[in-house]
């Protein structure tokens, strides 16, 4: 098997790289950086430019699969250029992946690209499965995903099976969402964000990379929700965090109005819920390595040292 990732540099693709060495797996890798262009005997690199819509055609070469990470990161602060880039990186990567599949000869049978719970509308009560998507976030980001989305679709006139996988929060031992919620534990002024009902739907990065090539491995088509079991609340996460951090929890809660003056649109990142059911991957076969939080935080707390 020869899989091309767009985006392999990131938090996830790294994990999907490890994999691949394990599993034998050849990879061609796109990457908008020259400087991280790395060859090995089991790994190519190739530059891109999704902005000038260039790209060597030579990375489709044997190709039989591509995983599509591609974007430029949500958690920088969202100026009106930022949102631009949020937006278009997602969009022009794909219309440029496109391009080059419709052009030129390949054997590539999947495409497997990254989606994002933001589409699901915030809601503290309903569960959300893949088909539930007819009401679409009205928020930045749930339009943002929802063209992500639609362009990801076009593929799929190429004759070549697509799945999206609508993932929740990352969880890392190599940065992401969770160096990010650690930060104020850290220091002693870690709290609840808003009421720390809202439900945040999670994953650990390892299921979350097994997930991306199960999609494959399995010829998978259609939406799947790339969430644990075991969605949680934000005080939930922010006490079993601290717990593994041997730090206490003692502030009241941030108001959201404050994370709201502080983030502006921003803040529904942290305020928003959106509790993700799984079953329909689970149903398709795939079993989660990590359900329960503490488990896949004792995991990672365990892999830093
Ligand atoms: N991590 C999460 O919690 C989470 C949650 C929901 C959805 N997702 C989605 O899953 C995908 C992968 O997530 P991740 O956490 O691995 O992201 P990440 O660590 O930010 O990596 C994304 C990769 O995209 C490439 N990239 C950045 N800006 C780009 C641009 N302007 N044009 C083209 N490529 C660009 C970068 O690769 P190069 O520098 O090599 O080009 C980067 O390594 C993302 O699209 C993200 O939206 C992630």
């Amino acid at each position: 098997m020869k899989i091309l990732i767009a985006g392999a540099t990131g938090l996830i693709g790294s994990e999907i790289l490890k994999i691949c060495e394990e599993k034998n797996y050849n990879v061609h890798y796109l990457t908008t950086s020259k400087d991280k262009i790395i060859n090995t005997t089991t790994r190519k690199g190739f530059y891109w430019n999704p902005k000038t819509q260039e790209i060597d055609k030579n990375c489709i070469k044997g190709v039989n699969a591509v995983i599509n990470l591609a974007g430029a990161s949500i958690s920088k602060r969202w100026t009106e250029q930022h949102k631009n880039n949020i937006f278009y990186s997602r969009i022009n990567t794909v219309k440029l992946l496109y391009k080059l599949l419709s052009e030129n000869e390949h054997n590539i049978t999947h495409f497997s690209s990254a989606s994002a719970l933001g589409i699901y509308p915030s809601s503290l009560d309903k569960k959300y499965k893949e088909e539930d998507d007819i009401v679409i976030n009205n928020s930045f980001l749930g339009e943002v995903v929802k063209k992500w989305e639609e362009e990801v679709n076009t593929i799929e006139s190429l004759g070549i099976t697509v799945s999206k996988l609508r993932t929740g929060i990352v969880l890392s031992s190599e940065g992401g969402a969770l160096q990010q919620i650690e930060k104020p534990i850290v220091f002693y002024v870690g709290t609840p964000l808003g009421s720390g009902k809202q439900i945040q739907s999670w994953i650990h990065v390892k299921d979350m990379a097994r997930m991306y090539l199960f999609t494959i491995e399995h010829n998978l088509d259609g939406v799947f929700n790339a969430v644990a079991s075991n969605p949680i609340s934000n005080k939930t996460l922010t006490k079993a965090i601290a717990k593994q951090l041997g730090k206490p929890i003692w502030l009241p809660n941030i108001p959201s109005f404050v994370l709201k003056l502080i983030l502006g649109e921003m803040s529904a990142i942290v305020l928003e819920s959106q509790y993700l059911e799984n079953t329909k991957i689970k149903n398709q076969g795939f079993q989660f390595q990590f359900d329960w939080i503490d488990d896949a935080l004792n995991d990672i707390y365990t892999s830093r040292g």
